[in-house]
């Protein structure tokens, strides 16, 4: 869970014009955002467990692995001369060096002794998938999705790892990554898992999708995460890179500039054939892997989708680029965006005293509420400036030209150690953004009214701990 909040702090760092160390989004690699320093844990020591070999894991473990989780997509060359660049059949697992960044490798995960992962025990697959640590201790690059893969389940986790030993060994040999020294150091690593994870939420198709989507990392391609401004979580325009070709991601919002005129059909359809109606989807985008989802699972994530917040942000690949000012990127139609704005509300400002306080998310990610006197000028980078200088605790910040209608405090949000404080906006009675964040918050109160839980929008739950 912890990958949003993460992409969110350095999309406010990004915004902030802090350096941070270069990203790079290649084809078989959407952005991984630079791994932000906030804490870095021990690894866990290895230990001695064996994931039972069931029918019934060998057989989720395949649909999860060749599907969703879209290993082989990185695990294996891929034949760009065929629709939708499936990985290269006869040499599936069996390992593959990053074309842009060759320092990079992605290991054969065949059982083959020599080259592969024939030595490897389960839980060396087990911490390296989740826990970003590979068989031989070292903290591994964050192309290698473990911080999506942490969300899975023990048993989804265990079916993966039973399926992955049942792959023809393929004798490939590669060299090992070798990351450069700067880089590395800015690797940090992930919290071990010490506690089990049960199966997620399952009741509902918003539910289920919710755990289909943050297992996929869809969000992680489809939010313009390096953009100059985030439009806003799933808005799309994100720049995804192979040699000569580049993409932006779509929109995924329920706006009528995303998928809003999507119904459960043609949302199938265009995962299956990688076609929008007519229009082919660009390779870039893995529908190769997704069409092997069955039908509930694509309503499910359909549903989700759809649940999200609406963001208005056209994003077309096939129109000439024109400069967007609602990410400050030139992609196809930008020119038919607006500034992103934050249109505050009137609310009783009384209740921000209670929601001062440090939330924990499930990965030990802390984010920090409090409350001020002084709004902070220059907090929103695409509105106007505060004429005021941020002095005037009545007015607010101007954001994009609107003014706070709020008297009294002004409440501010903080990601991780990150001494920045960003100023929330009320958007309605319950919910909270500002112009450079993507996300939109929600507090939970438990039945006595106290607050307990601050909630995104994107389901991430952080836990009041003080
Ligand atoms: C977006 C690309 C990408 C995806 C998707 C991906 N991997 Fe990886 N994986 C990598 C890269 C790159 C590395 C090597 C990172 C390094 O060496 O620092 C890696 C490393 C690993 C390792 C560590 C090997 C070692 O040296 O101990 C394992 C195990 C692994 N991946 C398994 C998987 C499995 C299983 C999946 C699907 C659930 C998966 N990967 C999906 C890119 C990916
Ligand atoms: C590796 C990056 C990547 C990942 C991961 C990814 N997408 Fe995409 N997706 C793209 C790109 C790029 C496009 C735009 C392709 C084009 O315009 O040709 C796209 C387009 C789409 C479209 C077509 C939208 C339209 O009408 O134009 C849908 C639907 C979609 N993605 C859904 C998903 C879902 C659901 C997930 C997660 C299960 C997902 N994508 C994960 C990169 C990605």
């Amino acid at each position: 869970m912890i990958t949003l909040l993460r992409k969110q702090l350095l999309a406010c760092l990004v915004l902030m014009l802090i350096a941070v160390a270069a990203c790079h989004r290649t084809a078989s690699a959407p952005l991984q955002p630079p791994a932000v320093q906030t804490k870095s844990f021990q690894p866990r020591a290895l230990r001695d467990v064996v994931f039972e070999r069931t029918p019934e894991r060998l057989a989720r473990g395949k649909y999860l692995t060749e599907g969703l989780l879209q290993c082989f997509i990185c695990h294996s060359g891929r034949d760009w001369n065929k629709p939708g660049a499936p990985p290269v059949a006869n040499k599936k697992g069996a390992g593959h060096i990053w074309e842009d960044r060759p320092w990079l490798v992605a290991p054969n995960l065949t059982p083959d002794k020599e080259t592969g992962a024939g030595n490897w025990t389960d839980d060396m697959f087990a911490r390296a998938i989740r826990e970003g640590i590979s068989h031989d201790g070292r903290v591994l690059h964050p192309q290698m999705w473990y911080g999506s893969f942490r969300s899975l389940s023990d048993e989804d986790l265990a079916s993966v790892i039973v399926y992955l030993r049942t792959l023809p060994p393929v004798h490939n040999p590669l060299p090992k990554t070798n990351i450069p020294e700067e880089r590395k150091k800015t690797l940090e690593a992930p919290e071990p898992l010490v506690d089990p994870v049960p199966q997620p939420d399952l009741s509902n198709a918003v539910k289920r999708g919710a755990y289909l989507a943050r297992i996929a990392d869809c969000a992680g391609c489809h939010t313009a995460w390096e953009a100059p401004i985030v439009p806003g979580f799933y808005a799309g325009g994100n720049l995804i890179e192979r040699g000569k070709e580049k993409v932006f991601s779509a929109n995924l919002t329920p706006d009528s500039s995303g998928i809003g005129y999507y119904d459960d059909a043609l949302f199938i359809s265009t995962i299956r054939t990688g076609h929008v109606k007519a229009r082919k989807l660009s390779s870039l985008m893995p529908w190769i892997v997704f069409r092997n989802l069955n039908d509930d699972d694509l309503k499910d994530l359909f549903a989700y989708l759809r649940a999200r917040r609406p963001v208005h942000h056209v994003v077309d690949n096939t129109e000439p680029p024109t400069e967007c000012p609602a990410c400050g990127q030139k992609h196809g139609y930008g020119d038919r965006n607006s500034k992103k704005t934050v249109v505050p509300v009137s609310v009783d400002t009384r209740a921000y005293a209670d929601y001062v306080g440090r939330y924990r998310f499930d990965d030990g990610f802390i984010v920090t509420i409090s409350t001020g006197n002084n709004s902070i000028a220059g907090n929103n980078p695409s509105g106007s400036n505060n004429p005021s200088g941020g002095n005037n605790p009545n007015s607010g910040n101007n954001p994009g030209g609107v003014t706070n209608p709020n008297a009294g405090p002004h409440l501010f949000i903080q990601f991780g150690n990150d001494p920045h404080k960003i100023e929330l906006l009320p958007i309605s009675a319950t919910e909270f953004t500002a112009a450079d964040i993507p996300d939109v918050i929600t507090f939970e109160r438990n039945a006595q009214g106290q607050v307990t839980h601050l909630l995104s929008n994107v389901d991430e739950v952080g836990k009041k701990i003080e």
